[in-house]
């Protein structure tokens, strides 16, 4: 096990995932909130800041359980902190250092750059520099133009270094943390997919008993998971609810509820189109339609959980990014809906929360997935909003509307599938648009719909890429879906990238 303080570095969650990739647990907690009992962590790793360490209000760790003890590396701010507050000195650096770098030294036989030559690419991303280092400290890498890149303090298994191992652009920075966390701190490399399925069943089998729990299914990747693992733990203890809002795309309710029977769950299909589509009535505005589609669901998730008498927990598929977002420096963001308080705590909210993905990043709760046997093409989906179709017809929504982007969204997602461009794509659906435009059918004028199409390249939706999808499966599209949908006289391509602009449109 190991920790990552975090220090509100933007890479800090790349940390973790560059150790996860090791197939070695960590966990992030915030500098300031030591976890009770450092016994369990074999290394710690200190991550970057916005903050100078020579700034008043810079983050003050308290690491005098930590050095010495454990084997510790400071990552940029972790570096310069350490040097600056045991004697070296710390100073604005004359350029501001971003963006690739070559190692120009590396001391003879050190263990940390083990199996890493000199020349290698390290990527830089400070202002500050570590102008001295104190006695007791070693220098142990250079660049051209940081002299003291990394160091070592002696008598102890304490690093620093300057550059972020993390990012992808330090060529050699997953053997450097692989040299830190195998070699010098001999953590075993035990964290696979087999053994948390293992080591999660066993805790759901121990903390829930034969006691009931529901969870809601949407079709997504992360609760599918989420209720795999919990059936293996408690089997038909697992009360599935799966609510159709009338927003899903094309015949998604039938085949994907067909498709967890198949997989032996626990599942109920509740078809409440028509309660979003009231409630969803005469509303453009985006926020209200959310507001409106949240409600409904609460509501409708609410009903159907009191129907499951006894029942005790409340599973999630909760997964790292949130949990992490949620105690992080900077502060939860306020997720927290006020509308759900309204009247009261609904039934199904006083359960007690079970979230087994909890610690899991998104694509190893695929990995999970797949170890549990979970077919691929589940797997592989797309990310999809909660309010789904709702928010890719701009205006009002009406079951027509619906019914017409179904249908466009249908014939592009097969489209990607049959040139086998659905796996290539992070995400990819069609928006209606509120307009009207003038077309010719035959011999007729028609004034009918525009639709866009948008496909992007992403990691995790915080930017994207669209993405060139060829000329000619454009044209297929496009024709198909004017000669088949009626109501649609006209498709563009979306070809804006975020940010500036967002994935969905709204
Ligand atoms: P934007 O539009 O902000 O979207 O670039 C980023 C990612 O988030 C998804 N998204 C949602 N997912 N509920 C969800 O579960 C929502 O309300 C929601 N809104 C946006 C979006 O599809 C993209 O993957």
């Amino acid at each position: 096990n190991v920790l990552i303080l975090d220090f509100g570095s933007q890479y800090t969650q790349l940390i973790a995932r560059r150790v996860r990739e090791l197939n070695i647990y960590c966990e992030i907690h915030p500098f300031n909130k030591l976890p009770e009992d450092l016994s369990v962590f074999k290394a710690v790793i200190l991550s970057g800041s916005p903050y100078s360490c020579r700034n008043e209000e810079a983050p003050r760790p308290d690491l005098s359980q930590i050095k010495g003890r454990v084997p510790l590396l400071g990552v940029c701010f972790g570096a310069q902190f350490m040097a600056h507050n045991f004697g070296g000195e710390v100073a604005s650096s004359n350029t501001r250092e971003f963006g690739r770098a070559n190692l120009s030294f590396i001391k003879d036989g050190e263990l940390l750059f083990e199996n890493i030559l000199e020349q290698s690419q390290v990527w830089m991303s400070h202002s500050d520099s570590i102008k001295s280092i104190p006695e007791h400290f070693t220098r142990i890498a250079s660049t051209t133009d940081v002299l003291n890149a990394a160091y070592k303090i002696e008598g102890e298994d304490t690093y620093g270094i300057q550059f972020h191992p993390e990012v992808y652009h330090s060529t050699d920075g997953a053997q450097l943390l692989e040299n830190f966390l195998v070699k010098i701190a001999q953590v075993p490399q035990s964290w696979t997919p087999s053994a948390f399925v293992d080591m999660t069943v066993s805790e759901l089998k121990e903390k829930i008993g034969s006691d009931k729990v529901i969870l809601g299914l949407s079709g997504g990747v992360d609760s599918t998971v989420a209720a795999t693992l919990l059936h293996k733990a408690i089997g038909k203890n697992l009360h599935c609810i799966f609510v159709n809002n009338g927003l899903l795309r094309k015949n998604e309710f039938e085949s994907v509820l067909d498709q967890y029977k198949d997989m032996g769950l626990n599942v109920k299909g509740v078809d409440a189109t028509d309660r979003f589509m009231d409630a969803l009535k005469g509303i453009s505005d985006p926020e209200q339609k959310r507001k409106a589609i949240g409600n409904s669901f609460i509501e409708v998730f609410d009903d159907e959980a009191s129907l499951v008498e006894d029942a005790t927990f409340l599973a999630q598929g909760t997964i790292y990014p949130d949990v992490i977002e949620s105690i992080s420096v900077n502060g939860p963001s306020a997720t927290i809906k006020s509308h759900h308080n309204v009247g009261g705590l609904p039934e199904f909210m006083k359960l007690k929360v079970v979230e087994p993905l909890r610690m899991l990043f998104k694509d190893e709760v695929r990995r999970v997935g797949a170890e549990m046997g979970i077919d691929s093409k589940l797997l592989g989906r797309h990310p999809f909003p909660g309010p789904g179709l709702a928010i890719r017809i701009l205006g009002d929504v009406t079951k027509e509307k619906v019914r017409i982007l179904q249908e466009v969204d249908a014939i592009f997602i097969g489209g990607l599938r049959e040139w086998q461009l659905y796996d290539k794509v992070w995400q990819a659906g069609a928006i209606l648009l509120p307009v009207d435009s003038v077309g010719v059918m035959g011999d007729e004028r028609t004034y009918e719909k525009v639709v866009a199409l948008r496909a992007v390249e992403s990691t995790d939706g915080m930017t994207a890429d669209w993405v060139d999808l060829p000329y000619n499966f454009l044209q297929k599209v496009s024709n198909q879906i004017i000669n088949r949908v009626k109501g649609v006289n006209r498709v563009v391509y979306d070809i804006s990238s975020k940010p500036p602009a967002t994935i969905e449109w709204e």
